[in-house]
Formats: structure tokens, sequence, C-alpha cells
């Protein structure tokens, strides 16, 4: 059957601890879009790399191992699922080991043709067809470049830290864990392929002084804004909720 309304693509970029994933997966099940978290692809190539010996500071060595894992993104936004190989990495794909190493194996050439080809292909994929919410770091000004809607994310650097050491249940303290962050925000913006940039027709929204619910229902906005006709699950939600 023919899909009378054009696909939906929305991106949404930003650094780390600003709300993207939480915020892209309810954008999409509110709107009944597909969902794709790109940066647990790039720590599931990570993951594969430090599993299988390859020196991840070494850029050389994780080229030559670029092609071998194969990753598999599921883009339920209720259930998203990624697996590498056939095994189910959503778990060990947060640990600090990953996450230490994500940013260099990330700024490898070839690790992020094959991640982007992927991505693409997924946008385009017939489970797509409504249209998806693509969450990263370059979708805006990279990956798809032609995307309905652009959302930069930002937080102040102690709302993500703050937000990020809740998620890690208190294990790093939060000073720990804004280093850290400065430090993955600086090597992800400074990286010559790609790096995390506003594309210069995305809309910033800051998200320091807002709730999820608040980020959410103006992201909805913005999409319909763009295109009215591909929302009817927004407007249902609204009819429902009390003002
Ligand atoms: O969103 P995240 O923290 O799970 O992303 C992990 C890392 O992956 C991040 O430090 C940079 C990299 N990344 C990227 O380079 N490009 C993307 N589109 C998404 C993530």
């Amino acid at each position: 059957m023919e899909n009378p309304v054009e696909p939906v693509i929305v991106a949404i970029d930003g650094p780390s601890g600003t709300g993207k994933s939480s915020t892209s997966r309810a954008v999409a099940a509110r709107l009944g879009l597909s969902y794709l978290d790109t940066g647990a692809m790039y720590r599931a190539i990570t993951w594969w790399m430090l599993g299988n010996g390859v020196a991840v500071d070494d850029p050389v060595a994780v080229a030559d191992q670029a092609g071998k894992p194969v990753i598999v993104s599921g883009t339920d936004p209720g259930a998203p699922t990624i697996t590498v190989d056939g095994v189910d990495v959503s778990v060990p794909i947060r640990s600090q080991e990953v996450t230490a190493a994500v940013s260099a194996v990330s700024a490898v050439p070839e690790v992020r043709a094959r991640l982007v080809e992927m991505q693409r292909a997924a946008a385009a994929a017939p489970s797509a067809a409504a249209g998806i919410v693509v969450e990263g770091r370059d979708i805006g000004t990279t990956v798809l470049p032609d995307a309905t809607v652009k959302v930069f994310l930002t937080a102040s650097a102690e709302a993500r830290a703050a937000r990020r050491s809740v998620e890690l249940k208190g294990a790093v303290t939060v000073a720990d864990t804004q280093a850290a962050l400065i430090r993955r925000d600086a090597a992800d913006s400074g990286r010559k392929t790609s790096p995390l940039a506003k594309a210069a027709d995305a809309i910033e929204v800051d998200t320091t002084e807002l709730n999820l619910e608040q980020v959410v229902e103006h992201v909805v906005a913005l999409v319909r804004e763009k295109q009215p006709a591909a929302a009817p699950a927004a407007a249902a939600v609204e009819e429902t909720t009390p003002r």
C-alpha cells in the first residue's frame, strides 16, 4: 500500500546528558515513528573491539576490523534492541569500559562510514515507512541532512552531570561524571570526521530547566508545525491529556 504522507525524519543531536535518548524514544512513541539510537551502535562496535583484543587507541587496528561485527538495531521505541553477532549487548555497551573507549573508536573514519550507511538504511527501511526519530551527534549535519525537523539539545554541564550521576546510581561522584562528560564532548566535537555539531537549520532546545515531558511536548510541536498530517498520534494523545 502506498503511504500518502512523506515519512517524517526527526534528527535529535547534542552532547551526552541532555536527555536525547529519553526524548527521542518518547517523541517516536507519541508520533507512531521508529526510533534509532546511533550512540548504541558506536558503543556496540566498541564493545566488540574490546572483546576481540583490538587496541582501541590504534586507529589503523580499529579501521582494519571495522567491517567484521554484525550489528543489528531494533527500532521499536517501546523496546529498542541491539545485538552484535546475534548477542544482546544492550547492558554491556553501557559499561564504564565501553564509555571510556567509545570516543576513540567513533573517531575512526572507517567505523563512521560503515555505521552511517547502516543508519541511512534504517531510516529508509519499510519498517520505518511512517518515519523515524534518529538520535546522535551528526544526524542533522551528516547522516540525514534532509531531515524534516532537526533538534539540537543542550543543557548546562552541571545539569548533565547530575542526570548522568542519577543514571549511574551514585557509583561515580557528580564531579567525576562532569569531568568525564566534558572530556568526551571535547573528543566528540574535536574529531575530524563528522564531529558533534549543530546543523545550521537545527533548532536548539536548552533542557536545563525543563522536565522530560516539557521537552517532548516541545519537539512534538515542532514536528507538527512542519508536517501536520504526519502526527495523528500526537493529536490523539493531546485530546486525552488533561490540561
Ligand atoms: O549517545 P551516547 O553517549 O550513547 O554515544 C556514545 C558515543 O558515540 C559518543 O561519545 C560519541 C559517539 N557517537 C558518535 O560519534 N556519533 C553519533 N551519531 C552517536 C554517537
